[in-house]
C-alpha cells in the first residue's frame, strides 16, 4: 500500500487538473439541449478509464444517455467489485446565483474547506466522487496492486432517475456479475467525522396540473367569480399536510416499516446540532412530521415537498391576469417497504378526489426509485470500517441518508448483490444547488481510502472463504 499512496502524492497536480477538465463539460442529463455534451463526458471517461489500465472498455448506448464500461479482472477466482457513479449532472439553474461559472471550476477556500474547494457543477454529484475511483484504480493498477477484481459501471441517467439502467443491467448480467457494489455519492458527517450511509430513500415524482378557465381572463373583469387554478392548487397541497406535519393522503403511511425503539436510539446517536443546522441555513427555526428529530425527519420518514410551482405572470411589474393553468412539481421520499408506483397511484387518487368541480386536474409520474437499506455486519461494510479508520483515524459511524440512488435496490432485485455506500462529500457542499463544490481534502482523501477498501475487502472476503 506504501507504493500506492507514494503514486497517489506524486501524481496529486495531475488527478486534479483532469478532474476539472471532466467538470468543464456540461453532461445536464435533464436537459435534451446537452445531449452531445452528456455524450462528450461519456467519451472523456472512456479514455481516462482505458489510460488507467482498465480493459474492455466500451460506451453503451441506451435509449437514453450511455453507459461507460470498463473491467479488470486479474484472476477468476478472486471476489469482483463493481464500481457504480454518475458522469451526467444536475441543471445549474439558477444561473445568476452561482459566483463563478458552473462549467468553469474555480478552486477557492472556505471555512469548512480550508484547504481549498472545487466549485462547479457535479464537482461532488458526482464527477467528483466517481473520478476518485478511476483514479485509486490508476494508482493500484500502476503499482501492482490491485488485490481482487473490478468492474466500472458509470451512468449517465442518475439525475433523471436512471430509466434505462435495469434493462441495460438485466441484459448484461454476466457482464455485470460481480460480489458487491461500491458507491461513492453520498457525504461524511464532517471532515473528521467520518460515515458510511447505511440507507436511502425511495422517490415518487409527480407534475401536477390543474386549469380553470379555458383561457387566461382579466383578473379584475372575472377575479371573484371564476376559480383561480393557482390559488385552488395552493389550497389542494396545503391540504396535504396536518397540523403535525404528517401526509394526509390516505394509506399513504399503510406500509411504513416501523423501527424499534432500539433502532432509533442508535439512529439518533449521530452527531448534531440543531443550532448549528439552522445557522447554516439561515433559518429561525426547524420543522416537521411532530414526534421524530431532524435526523429522523430526514432519513428515516418519508415527505412530500414542492419542488416547483408555477402559474400566471411572473415576469416584470404587475400584470392583472387570472391564469387559465397552474403546475406543480411534487417529490415524496419514501421509506422501506414503500413502494414508488403504489405511492404513485395514492397520490394520483387523492389528489383528484380534492380537487374542487371547478378545475380540472392532470397528474404525470415521473422517474421513481425504491428505498434501500445496506446491512452493517458485512464483509462489505467491515472493509469501508477499517479503510476509513485507517485515514481518517476514526472509525466511521453507519448513519441512514436522507437522498436517493435508484440503482442500489434495483442492482439488489436483479442481481442479489449488496452496495456500500462510501461516499466523501459534506451535505454542505451544495449539491443541486448554486455554488456546489468539493473539498480538495475529501477528493485525496477518497483517494486514498479507496485503496485500503479494496485491500481490506479482499483479505476479509478470503478469510471469510477459509
Ligand atoms: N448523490 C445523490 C443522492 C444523495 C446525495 C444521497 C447525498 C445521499 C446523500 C444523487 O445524485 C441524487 O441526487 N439522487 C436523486 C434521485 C434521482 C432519482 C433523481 C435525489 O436524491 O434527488
Ligand atoms: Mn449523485
Ligand atoms: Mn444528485
Amino acid at each position: 500500500m506504501k507504493s500506492v499512496h507514494t503514486y497517489i502524492t506524486k501524481n496529486k497536480k495531475r488527478f486534479l487538473d483532469e478532474l476539472l477538465d471532466f467538470l468543464k463539460i456540461p453532461s445536464i442529463s435533464a436537459d435534451p439541449k446537452y445531449k452531445k455534451d452528456v455524450k462528450k463526458a461519456a467519451d472523456f471517461l472512456k479514455i481516462k478509464m482505458k489510460d488507467a489500465g482498465l480493459d474492455k472498455v466500451k460506451i453503451y448506448a441506451t435509449k437514453g444517455h450511455p453507459i461507460v464500461y470498463g473491467e479488470k479482472i486479474i484472476d477468476k477466482k478472486l471476489p469482483t467489485i463493481l464500481v457504480y457513479g454518475h458522469y451526467d449532472v444536475q441543471p445549474p439553474d439558477p444561473l445568476e446565483l452561482w459566483n463563478s461559472g458552473p462549467f468553469e471550476p474555480v478552486i477557492k477556500k472556505t471555512k469548512k474547506h480550508p484547504k481549498g474547494a472545487i466549485y462547479a457543477r457535479g464537482a461532488c454529484d458526482d464527477k467528483g466522487q466517481l473520478y476518485m475511483h478511476v483514479k485509486a484504480f490508476e494508482a493500484m493498477q500502476k503499482e501492482n496492486a490491485l488485490p481482487c477484481n473490478v468492474k466500472f459501471m458509470i451512468e449517465g441517467e442518475e439525475e433523471v432517475g436512471s430509466d434505462n439502467l435495469e434493462t441495460f443491467c438485466k441484459a448484461n448480467k454476466n457482464l455485470l456479475a460481480s460480489d458487491m457494489v461500491l458507491i461513492s455519492d453520498t457525504s461524511i458527517i464532517d471532515n473528521k467525522t467520518p460515515s458510511v450511509t447505511v440507507g436511502l430513500r425511495g422517490l415518487s415524482y409527480v407534475e401536477v396540473e390543474v386549469t380553470g378557465p379555458n383561457k387566461d381572463l382579466h383578473s379584475g373583469v372575472y377575479g371573484g367569480g371564476v376559480a383561480n387554478p393557482v390559488n385552488v392548487l395552493c389550497e389542494m397541497i396545503a391540504s396535504m399536510k396536518d397540523k403535525n406535519g404528517k401526509i394526509n393522503i390516505p394509506g399513504f403511511y399503510e406500509d411504513v416499516k416501523r423501527l424499534s425503539k432500539k433502532e432509533r436510539v442508535q439512529i439518533n446517536k449521530a452527531p448534531f446540532s440543531v443550532t448549528k443546522y439552522k445557522k447554516e441555513l439561515g433559518i429561525k427555526d426547524i420543522q416537521g412530521e411532530k414526534g421524530y428529530s431532524t435526523i429522523e425527519r430526514t432519513s428515516t420518514r418519508p415527505t412530500l415537498d414542492v419542488n416547483g410551482i408555477w402559474g400566471g405572470y411572473i415576469g416584470e411589474g404587475a400584470k392583472t391576469v387570472l391564469p387559465s393553468k397552474a403546475y406543480a412539481k411534487i417529490s415524496m421520499r419514501l421509506v422501506p417497504n414503500q413502494h414508488p408506483d403504489k405511492i404513485t397511484k395514492l397520490f394520483e387518487r387523492h389528489f383528484k378526489k380534492i380537487a374542487p368541480k371547478s378545475v380540472q386536474v392532470k397528474v404525470s409520474p415521473h422517474h421513481g426509485g425504491f428505498p434501500a437499506v445496506t446491512p452493517t455486519n458485512t464483509v462489505e461494510y467491515q472493509a469501508a470500517h477499517l479503510a476509513m479508520k485507517d485515514t481518517f483515524g476514526k472509525a466511521p459511524i453507519p448513519v441512514r441518508g436522507g437522498g436517493s440512488i435508484p440503482i442500489v435496490a434495483m442492482f439488489e432485485k436483479v442481481f442479489g448483490v449488496k452496495s456500500v455506500l462510501m461516499g466523501f462529500g459534506l451535505d454542505s457542499d451544495d449539491i443541486h444547488s448554486p455554488n456546489e463544490h468539493y473539498g480538495l481534502f475529501n477528493y485525496y482523501k477518497g483517494i486514498e481510502t479507496i485503496p485500503l477498501y479494496f485491500k481490506y475487502y479482499a483479505e476479509l472476503k478470503s478469510k471469510s472463504k477459509k
